[in-house]
Order: C-alpha cells, then structure tokens, then sequence
C-alpha cells in the first residue's frame, strides 16, 4: 500500500479526461493574434486517460509511468496547477497536490490528450484547493491554457468557434464506433497550421470545400505525410461512414455505425505499422457522468490505495 512519499493522510480524488475527435475542421482565415480562425465540431470519445490526485506536504509535482511524458511546465497538467494557483491570489509555487497521470490518449495525435488532462487536473485541483469556480471562471482559465482547453468543460458533441475556444453544446449525434489509426509519428498542432498557410499561399485556386464536416487541415498534412492519405484510403476500402484526420492529426478516425463492423476493421488494420484502438462516441451526460471527480467514471480514492 503506497501512498506518494511525503504524502499527508486524505482522500484522493481520481478523474477521467476522454480525448476528442473533430468530426469538422474549417479554417476561416489567420488572426490578429496569430491563431486561425475555426468553425469546428468537436466529439468527445471513451479513450481516457485518468489523473489521481493525492494531498501531500510539499511541492505540486507530477508523475507518470509512460515514458515522454514532460512532468514539468510544458505539461499542461502542471499550467493548469500553475495557472490556477495564482488566480487564487496564492503566492509562491503551487503546493499541497501529487498529481499522477496515467496516459493512454496517444500525445501530439490530434486527440486533445493534452489538453483533456489539462481540463480535468482545473477541475480536480479547484477541489482539492476547497475552491469553487464559476463556469465562466473555469472556462476562462480553460482557454487561456490551451484553444480546445474550453471543449473539455462541455464534452459530448459541441460547435467551436474563434480559436476552437467558443463553445457551444450541441445535439447529441448517434452513437458511432471510431477505429482511430495512429501512423508511427506524431504532428505538433503549430505545424499543421503552418503547413495550410504555407499552401493556402500557394493556392491560387480556392481550397476544395466538400462539406462542413471535412477538415482543412488533411491536405496540407497529407501533402507532408503521404501515410496519412493511405490510412484515410484503407478505412474507406474497410466500410467506415465517414474517414478523416482528427484535428492536426497525426490520428485518423473512420466512422462505423455499429460495434462489429468497427471491430472488423479494427483487425483488419491490426498487425501492421500502424497503431489501432476503438472507441465509443460519448454523449454529454455520459461525458459528464464517466469524467466527474469522485463518481462512478472516476472514483474517490483513500490513501490506503495503491498508487501503481
Ligand atoms: O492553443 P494551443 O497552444 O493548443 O495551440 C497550439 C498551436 O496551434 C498554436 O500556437 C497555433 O500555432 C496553432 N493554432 C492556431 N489556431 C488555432 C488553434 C491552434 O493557429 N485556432
């Protein structure tokens, strides 16, 4: 029975953050700030990872098994700490909170693992401050953490405007199955959008607008990662509905309307180069549900419980 070492004695809190895929994702034009404007349709999805928190004496530290995983600022689990902790007016570094991070949402995949963890740990933190926060107060620190931060305080299917940080809930979709493929490579979210302004200038014709559902993001990632076109190919080839990057990628996620077919695709695509998993489209009250603090997506933890 371990407990993190200089822990103090207290209830853990553990928390799921569900990656996301982007059922759409159009690029509107550059921003004075530097960002793109988006009109986006975010979808929250059961792969998780999960973030349990433990009251300790001293330092805000992070830990975490996988390897690559940064435990220091450029973690946004550590921002959100950070970030948080001085909004409360507190002074010093933040203090009082072991943090472990058990990653399964592949990182720089377009699935918003990053910043799913960075949402939850405001959640959880704000808690085990014995904070409360405004929605508009959460939301805020949401997006100053990261563009589709804000997306994780709503989950389910939800509409992003300006920076993809302006929510809004939308209809539950049916429930879909995604078979998500994961080339050998990850994509930085800042190079992706490099790529389309390095293309768009050298478009002289209008970038190809089939529906509100595609993403302008593909083609210039594509034109990088001609992989990426041949896992879109592939699952089209195995039945998927719809077949698209995730975001800035490198994910590509294909559709299926029900269990079987996603997973006969799923091992169709397995055994090769490419890394494949299914998951569940969530509704938002399955969202809310399986990523509260403490409830049955996420239960309360003593400190008697095993840390690994
Ligand atoms: O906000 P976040 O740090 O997640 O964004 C990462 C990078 O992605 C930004 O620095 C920017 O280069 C790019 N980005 C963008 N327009 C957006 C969202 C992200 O250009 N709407």
């Amino acid at each position: 029975m371990n407990t993190p070492s200089g822990s103090a004695a207290g209830p853990g809190l553990s928390i799921r953050a569900h990656a996301k895929i982007n059922l759409g994702l159009r690029v509107s034009g550059r921003r004075a700030d530097g960002y793109h404007e988006l009109r986006t349709v975010f979808q929250s999805i059961s792969l998780h990872d999960t973030l349990i928190f433990w009251p300790c004496d001293g330092a805000f530290e992070l830990r975490c098994r996988e390897a690559g995983v940064p435990l220091d600022h450029r973690n946004l689990v550590w921002k959100a700490g950070a970030l948080l902790w001085d909004s409360l007016g507190r002074t010093g570094d933040p203090r009082g909170v072991v943090v472990e991070i058990r990653k399964r949402i592949p990182p720089q995949a377009g699935l918003g693992g990053g910043s799913a963890d960075g949402a939850a740990a405001l959640v959880a933190l704000a808690r085990m401050w014995g904070v409360t926060l405004s929605e508009h107060a959460l939301a805020h620190l949401a997006a100053e953490l990261g563009a589709d931060v804000p997306f994780f305080l709503v989950g389910g299917t939800a509409l992003g405007l300006g920076r993809g940080d302006e929510i809004s809930a939308q209809a539950d979709g049916p429930r879909s199955w995604a078979v998500l493929v994961l080339p050998g490579f990850g994509i930085p979210t800042s190079e992706a959008f490099e790529w389309y302004d390095a293309d768009a200038t050298a478009r002289t014709l209008p970038s190809p607008r089939v529906d509100n559902l595609s993403n302008d993001l593909e083609a210039p990632v594509v034109r990088r990662h001609p992989e990426i076109g041949e896992i879109l190919a592939t699952l089209r080839g195995l039945g998927a509905a719809r077949a698209s990057m995730s975001g800035s990628g490198s994910a590509v996620f294909g559709l299926f309307a029900d269990r079987q077919n996603a997973g006969r695709a799923a091992e169709a695509l397995a055994g090769g180069l490419w890394r494949v998993m299914v998951s569940r489209t969530l509704t938002r009250a399955e969202y809310a549900r399986r990523s509260a603090p403490g409830g049955p997506g996420g239960s309360a933890l003593s400190t008697g419980g095993s840390l690994v």
